[in-house]
């Protein structure tokens, strides 16, 4: 069998966590890939809204087992918060939740460096999340690294000290403050709430799985925040494509099925880097106000702006998109007109090339669209769907050469809309 793949195609926030959940209802895996605590997924059901960051968002189904893969970086002071806030949801996250014995530890000093080296970049700061992302693939592809499975072992805390003394060598050169024992004890503690967790080799408990039946992979993150494909160095520091499902799980790419490719009938960021469609108006914070466009981990006011194609288009081509789930389309429910842009303009000529630097002038060409100016939240199905709004689906299908099958019009869980394959 097969495992598809969710991801998000914009700067992230795209509403992952929602659609995996609602998904997880017919998969009996969900397995995260990458990213770690800079992820905030929401899910809303009954009445509740739950923030999930290193956990899989399969977690509230009954008849699903969640992977934590060897892509993710985990920091066990966050897991064991969010863990305990699940056991107050009445479910007992050790029985569904396995991690892999290869996902690399978030150290408190991976935070501090983080921390530290944002604070020396001034003005050209990425804006991270400053859960200690960045330094922790940094040790991990310099091979200094810490991982799950080695808390196993008996001389973890000496290795846990080796990294941290060479973590304040490192830190020498910044002149930042810190206290690097500060957290140590509770993540030491952590690490042993950790340990009541199966952890294993997870990429043989999938390779079983997929024998039979199928799975689905969560990414964090998006696709213009990938460390290769986003506006580097403006980006998070894992792959958060397609291919990161395989090299974070340990999953063939012959194995990849469908591929859901996320996004928002608008724009948003969070952190600096460019973001050609960007309203720094009234119309960005009519979308921020009504689309309630605060960070979910950082609780930060995330920029706003334009559906953006081109970038879209190229999303679409690096990860091999098969399925395109369209977001929060009621945000723009009382627009009177709606714009998109369909290309670029860039450095002064016009294409829609997305550019690999960010010192390019990008001017979006845009195209205007009308509004349907009815609220899509209470629909519950396709023929619900105003005439306008269908249009609208109509054009971006057709500008993206991909079909949408999901439209999602509000956060809960019921307010989610399969498309027939006849209305494409
Ligand atoms: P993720 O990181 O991709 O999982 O997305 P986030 O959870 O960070 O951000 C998406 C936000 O939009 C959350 O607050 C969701 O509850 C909310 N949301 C998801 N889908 C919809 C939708 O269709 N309409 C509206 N209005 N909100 C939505
Ligand atoms: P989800 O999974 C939106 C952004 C940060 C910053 C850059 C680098 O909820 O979509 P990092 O902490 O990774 O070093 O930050 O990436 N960023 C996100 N933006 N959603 C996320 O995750 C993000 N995770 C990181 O704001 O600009
Ligand atoms: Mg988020």
């Amino acid at each position: 069998m097969k495992a598809d793949v969710v991801l998000g195609l914009q700067w992230g926030d795209e509403g992952k966590g929602k659609i995996v959940d609602v998904l997880a209802a017919s998969y009996p895996l969900i397995c995260r890939f990458q990213g770690g605590p800079n992820a905030g997924h929401s899910l809303k059901f009954e009445g509740k809204t739950f923030v999930l960051h290193t956990v899989p968002s399969g977690v509230f189904r009954k008849k699903t087992m969640n992977i934590i893969g060897n892509g993710v970086v985990l920091d066990p002071i966050i897991f064991e918060e969010e863990c305990r806030a699940i056991e107050k949801m009445g479910v007992d996250p050790t029985k569904n939740i396995i991690i892999s014995k290869r996902a690399h530890l978030i150290l408190p000093t991976h935070r501090i460096i983080d921390a530290a080296s944002e604070a020396a970049k001034g003005k050209s700061k990425i804006g991270s999340t400053l859960k200690g992302i960045g330094p922790t693939y940094m040790d991990k592809t310099g091979r200094n690294g810490l991982r799950v499975g080695d808390t196993l072992s008996k001389d973890f805390k000496k290795r846990f000290n080796a990294l941290k003394e060479k973590h304040k060598e490192f830190l020498k050169q910044f002149d930042y403050k810190y206290n690097a024992e500060e957290n140590e004890k509770q993540w030491m503690k952590s690490v042993e709430y950790l340990k009541k967790f199966t952890i294993k080799d997870t990429e043989y408990e999938i390779a079983n799985h997929l024998k039979t039946k199928r799975a689905l992979a969560e990414g964090a993150q998006g696709t213009m925040l990938d460390i290769d494909f986003g506006a580097y160095p403006f980006v998070t520091s894992s792959s958060t494509i397609c291919a990161g499902a395989c090299i974070g799980l340990g999953i063939s790419p012959t194995k990849i099925g469908k591929v859901y490719g996320v996004f928002k009938a608008y724009c948003t960021r969070v952190g600096a880097g460019p973001f050609p469609t960007e309203l720094n108006n009234a119309v960005g914070e009519q979308l921020r106000q009504k689309g309630f466009e605060f960070g979910a981990t950082t609780g930060r006011p995330r920029r706003t702006g334009w559906l953006d194609l081109p970038a879209l288009k190229y999303a679409i081509m690096v990860n091999g998109v098969t399925d395109l789930i369209l977001m929060k389309a009621d945000v723009l429910d009382s627009f009177d007109t709606i714009k998109v842009a369909t290309a670029y303009v860039v450095d002064g000529q016009k294409s829609n090339h997305v550019p690999f630097d960010t010192y390019s002038t990008i001017e979006p060409v845009y195209k205007e669209i009308k509004g349907w100016k009815k609220d899509l939240t209470k629909c519950r199905t396709e023929k619900e769907l105003p005439a306008a709004f269908k249009k609208y689906i109509a054009f971006v299908e057709k500008e993206l050469g991909v079909p949408i099958s999901i439209v999602s019009v509000g956060p809960d869980r019921a307010q989610t809309i399969k498309l027939s394959k006849r209305s494409r």
